[in-house]
């Protein structure tokens, strides 16, 4: 194991962003974490698909290239697989999906890696990862032992769970254990699946299926980090109250929501964003998408401070506009 000093991470984080790291290692097997221990301060990257960086890393950058998929335990009706953190996501899906199994295939084409899917708990297409996570394996720094949480401990909500609060910044993920449906139970009840399944001329889907229709939606929708860099949507959905709801539909009839509970609602980011003008925006290298106002992008040389500060402006004008706060969905350095 060896530590680099200086490193750009312009190729480690798919915002493209040009900063250095002022120490920097890749992590091949788990029995490296303990040397790594004794240091003051860390970052890990997976595959840098959820970060803007905005100034240069002073702490040890962590790159996590864990490999390894283990079947674990079969039954008559699932399979589990024990994944190690640093495998690609959708590589994992796509494996899943050739052994005909079930439950991931509405997150297919997620960026980032496996280890990091449990800590925001990635979702899409009415789907969250949490559905078919057993439990999370990590390093604790501190104690340095393995510790392993079991799904019900590990407080998942929307884009969240116990690794972004409680546990932040003390643990290194290795591995997630993953339960998935050897009988497919889909979720096409997210509306573009349904419309790009017909267009598919698919009547009776299997769990292919379903992911090369959200293959589809997102490439048309969502843009490809190896052309223009980004890091999916940079804010979360905000939750209001039906009563808030109520009073801007009087304004602005055409507000979509999706219920939540019986007092409150989510209402689409992107579409606040669009309302206040900045879908298409461009100045020098940075902007908002055109084809989807929750993506932030980088046309090329855009600092990670360009892009906060977009975001900035972004949060102030749908507060003026529509009195909601937006929250960051993308981890800031
Ligand atoms: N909309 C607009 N304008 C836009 C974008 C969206 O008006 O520019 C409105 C439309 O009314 C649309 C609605 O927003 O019907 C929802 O849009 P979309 O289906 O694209 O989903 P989203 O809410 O913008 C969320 C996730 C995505 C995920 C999709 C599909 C969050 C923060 N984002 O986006 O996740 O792929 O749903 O399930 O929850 C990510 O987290 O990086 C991500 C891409």
């Amino acid at each position: 194991m060896n530590i680099d000093y200086n490193v750009s991470i312009k190729g480690y984080n798919t915002f493209g962003i040009d900063e250095i790291a002022e120490q920097f290692v890749v992590l091949q097997a788990t029995n490296e974490l303990r040397a790594l221990s004794e240091i003051e301060e860390r970052k890990i990257i997976g595959s840098g698909s959820n970060i803007l960086c905005t100034q240069s890393i002073s702490a040890l950058l962590i790159a996590n290239r864990l490999k390894g998929i283990e079947q674990i335990k079969e039954d008559e009706h699932h399979v589990w697989f024990e994944v190690a953190s640093g495998e690609l996501w959708h590589d994992f899906v796509e494996y899943a999906i050739d052994k005909g199994l079930a439950g991931i295939e509405n997150l297919a084409l997620i960026p980032g890696t496996v280890g990091a899917a449990p800590i925001q708990n990635i979702g899409a297409y009415g789907v969250e990862v949490k559905n078919t996570i057993e439990s999370v394996t990590f390093w604790h720094w501190k104690s340095k032992v393995f510790k392993t949480l079991a799904n019900e401990d590990c407080h998942f909500g929307y884009r969240d769970s116990i690794f972004k609060n409680e546990l932040k910044d003390t643990f290194f993920i290795t591995s997630v254990c993953f339960k998935l449906n050897k009988q497919a139970v889909l979720n096409t009840s997210y509306g573009a699946i349904e419309e790009e399944l017909q267009q598919l001329n698919i009547m009776h889907p299997s769990p292919k299926d379903v992911a090369q229709a959200v293959m589809n939606i997102r490439r048309s929708k969502l843009p490809n980090p190896a052309e223009v860099g980004n890091a999916g949507s940079f804010f979360k959905n905000p939750t209001i109250p039906v009563q808030q709801y109520l009073d801007l539909k009087k304004e602005f009839a055409s507000i979509p929501a999706y219920p939540i509970d019986e007092q409150s609602v989510k209402v689409p980011a992107g579409w606040l964003i669009e309302q206040c003008g900045w879908k298409g925006f461009r100045k020098d290298d940075y902007g908002v998408h055109e084809k989807q106002a929750l993506v932030l992008v980088n046309y090329g040389d855009a600092t990670g401070e360009e892009i906060w500060q977009l975001s900035s402006d972004i949060v102030a004008s749908v507060q003026e506009v529509f009195g909601i706060e937006l929250e960051r969905e993308v981890q800031v350095w």
